[in-house]
């Protein structure tokens, strides 16, 4: 098993790549990223995942000059040198290297950095039991400031959330936005269960448009339900009867309780777990 990078195209096991000490992701954290899994192997979604990876980079005027088959091409390779069962996969691209200044037209790049490591799943007790949250006092980005929709590698506003919440025992941050509105967990959106009804914040929330997210929404009339976005209040969340983080990483992770406070009955409740059920008998149709 093996965590292995790839450094614009050259892989090396992870611990001895290398890129400057000048490039831009490194000076300025002038970089966007991915994150993906495999499931048998294959990557969930690649597709979507390099469109979400263009649109960060264009939004940071980044020009990413390779093709989706080049970028699918150089991953192969890297999940072939990983040889790992099932991989946790890691793309950034940055800006490229510069000389520590504001002088953009100086820096040359961009730099693709892919990394592949073992997948390490979230465990079963969390499905079978739920996992700890907690409603951090920080707040999400504005969006008109740094929009939370760029997947950025500036992750400071995630770290101080996670920081707060795994301070106080929990594995994921809830944060609200500057309006005091539900935005999404530090690296998952939220969907809440309310009588049947299941909904999610908008991505007018300022949140980033999570792919598993997306998926879901796809997936969850085969399951007999409609997943609606409408903008929730913390109160929401606790007066929730299931609640669930969902990412790429996580899955579909039900949330037992926020701090103190229990959610439903603190464990996973039966929408939750048709919902889990179906999205884990559909991503097999979003891998290639
Ligand atoms: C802030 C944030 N929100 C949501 C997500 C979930 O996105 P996805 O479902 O694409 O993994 C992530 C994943 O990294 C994230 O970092």
């Amino acid at each position: 098993m093996g965590f292995f990078a790839s450094i614009d195209g050259v892989i090396a096991p992870a611990a001895d790549a290398r890129v400057s000490v000048l490039d831009n992701g490194f000076t300025f954290g002038d970089s966007v990223y991915e994150t993906l899994r495999t499931y048998s192997g294959r990557p969930l979604a690649l597709d979507r995942h390099l469109r979400r990876l263009r649109h960060s980079a264009a939004r940071i005027g980044v020009a990413l000059p390779l093709s989706d088959e080049v970028l699918g091409q150089r991953l192969a390779a890297l999940l072939e040198a990983g040889g790992n069962p099932e991989s946790y996969i890691r793309m950034i691209v940055t800006r490229g290297v510069g000389d520590i200044s504001y002088n953009f037209e100086r820096v040359k790049g961009p730099t693709v950095v892919m990394a592949v490591k073992p997948y390490a799943p979230l465990g079963d007790a969390a499905y079978e039991e739920g996992v700890q949250a907690a409603l951090v006092s920080v707040r999400r980005n504005a969006a008109d400031a740094l929009d939370p929709a760029i997947k950025s590698c500036n992750l400071l506003n995630n770290i101080l959330a996670m920081r707060e919440a795994q301070s106080r025992g929990a594995i994921e941050a809830i944060l609200l936005n500057h309006r005091g509105e539900v935005a999404e967990g530090a690296g998952s959106n939220i969907v809440l269960i309310r009588k049947d009804e299941v909904v999610t914040p908008p991505l007018s929330a300022g949140i980033l448009p999570g792919i598993t997210r997306e998926l879901l929404m796809e997936i969850a009339p085969e399951a007999g339900y409609t997943i609606r976005e409408q903008t929730l209040v913390a109160g929401d969340l606790f007066g929730a009867d299931e609640l669930f983080f969902t990412s790429t990483l996580k899955e579909l992770a039900p949330i037992r309780a926020i701090d103190k406070t229990t959610i439903g009955d603190g464990k996973p409740g039966p929408v939750t777990k048709r919902l889990l059920a179906a999205y884990r008998a559909a991503v097999p149709r979003f891998c290639r």
